[in-house]
């Protein structure tokens, strides 16, 4: 399956929203990575439904949500609302990850689980049935622009032995730190989604960027 590639919104100039998304659209992206943050979860604070909403209308592309909040639950159906096609919420902040997971799917988007650097993929071994995705912090989450932290690529290779040993059929995505320099790794390790932020829009050339990127999977098509 060639894999996916979804710009993080978050590192585009905000003065200038509507070209970005537009951008990405006329670009071979698959997806729209959209980072919310709430000031508790993580250390930052980035946006919410109404600029959701205002990128759904421009956005051809599906939206990919990334929940970096605490109580997630409490905001799905409104996520779902607001344009969301897949809703990522993180292990770390969800006590009841089970019920908060079949919460998503009934709300209609895709469910993904995002695990924090420090968290062992192990974790999600009994609801690995249930999710659409798994995502792979590679970076702690709150900030873009971070270094990758090398130990996701091992995070990784035992999500795709497990989904290959269960026969199950999730995604794999990694978000943080992803660049030319280490997606071919990441690709080979078994990631399928590809989230890039400062490799896109803090370039010159973001369509360029983006063209570059794909041009890596060209290249796994001869391996
Ligand atoms: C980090 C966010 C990422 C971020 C990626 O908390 O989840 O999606 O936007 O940005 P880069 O690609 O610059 O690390
Ligand atoms: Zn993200």
């Amino acid at each position: 399956m060639a894999f996916k590639l979804a710009p993080s919104i978050l590192a585009a100039d905000f003065n200038h929203l509507a070209d970005a998304v537009h951008l990405v659209n006329q670009s071979q992206s698959d997806w729209l990575h959209l980072d919310v943050m709430d000031g508790r979860f993580v250390p930052n604070i980035s946006f919410g439904f109404p600029v959701i909403k205002a990128i759904k209308k421009e956005s051809a592309l599906p939206l990919d949500v990334h929940l970096m909040i605490v109580e997630p639950e409490r905001y799905i159906e409104r996520f779902a609302e607001a344009g969301a096609d897949i809703i990522t919420v993180h292990y770390e902040a969800c006590p009841n990850l089970h019920r908060t997971i079949y919460q998503i799917r009934e709300a209609g988007p895709m469910a993904g689980v995002a695990l924090n650097p420090h968290s062992n993929t192990l974790l999600l071994d009994d609801v690995l049935e249930d999710l659409d995705m798994v995502l792979v912090m590679s970076v702690n989450p709150g900030f873009g622009g971070q270094k990758f932290i090398y130990r996701a690529i091992n995070k990784i290779q035992q999500l795709k032995k497990v989904r290959t040993e269960r026969n199950l059929n999730f995604l794999i995505e990694v978000d943080g730190g992803v660049g030319h320099q280490n997606a071919q790794a990441l690709l080979q390790a078994g990631a399928d989604v590809l989230v890039a932020g400062s490799s896109v829009f803090k370039t010159d050339d973001p369509i360029r960027s983006i063209a570059r990127f794909k041009e890596i999977k060209a290249n796994n098509v001869f391996l």
